[in-house]
């Protein structure tokens, strides 16, 4: 496993205690490199209208977007309680931003990794606008 994997992946972990999730309580942090090696972290903000909840992973890019940043080149994602991979939104809004990004979760006990190319295959985008 890439090194610097290893080390996101512990600042995904680090990031699950800014979690904000008094109703799922499902606790999630996320961690975003870039490119140019930067990166940023994220985790899940709930709210009393449900629905206006919002994932780590989408914390995390839109930290990168707003900083000026757009060269993704990893995520990785992981949570307190259960191994979890991204959700269908998460994948679209990765997709977003290429479809040669690593994404790195846990997976029955290992650490893997997958292009979001491979976890949202034939994703909707701007090409096809
Ligand atoms: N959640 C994430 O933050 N990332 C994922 O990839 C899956 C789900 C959050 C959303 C919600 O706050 C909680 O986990 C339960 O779905």
């Amino acid at each position: 496993m890439n090194k610097d994997y290893l080390k996101l992946m512990d600042l995904a972990k680090d990031s699950i205690r800014y979690a904000y999730a008094p109703y799922s309580k499902f606790r999630v942090g996320a961690a975003l490199l870039m490119t140019d090696g930067s990166v940023y972290t994220g985790c899940n903000v709930e709210n009393a209208s449900y629905g206006l909840s919002i994932c780590a992973e989408r914390v995390a890019i839109a930290k990168a977007i707003s900083a000026g940043k757009r060269d993704l080149r990893a995520i990785a994602v992981i949570a307190e309680k259960s191994e979890v991979t991204p959700c269908g939104a998460c994948r679209q809004f990765i997709s977003e931003f290429g479809t040669d990004i690593d994404v790195i979760y846990i997976k029955d006990g290992h650490i893997v990794v997958k292009k979001i190319a491979d976890l949202l295959p034939e994703a909707f985008n701007s090409a096809c606008l």
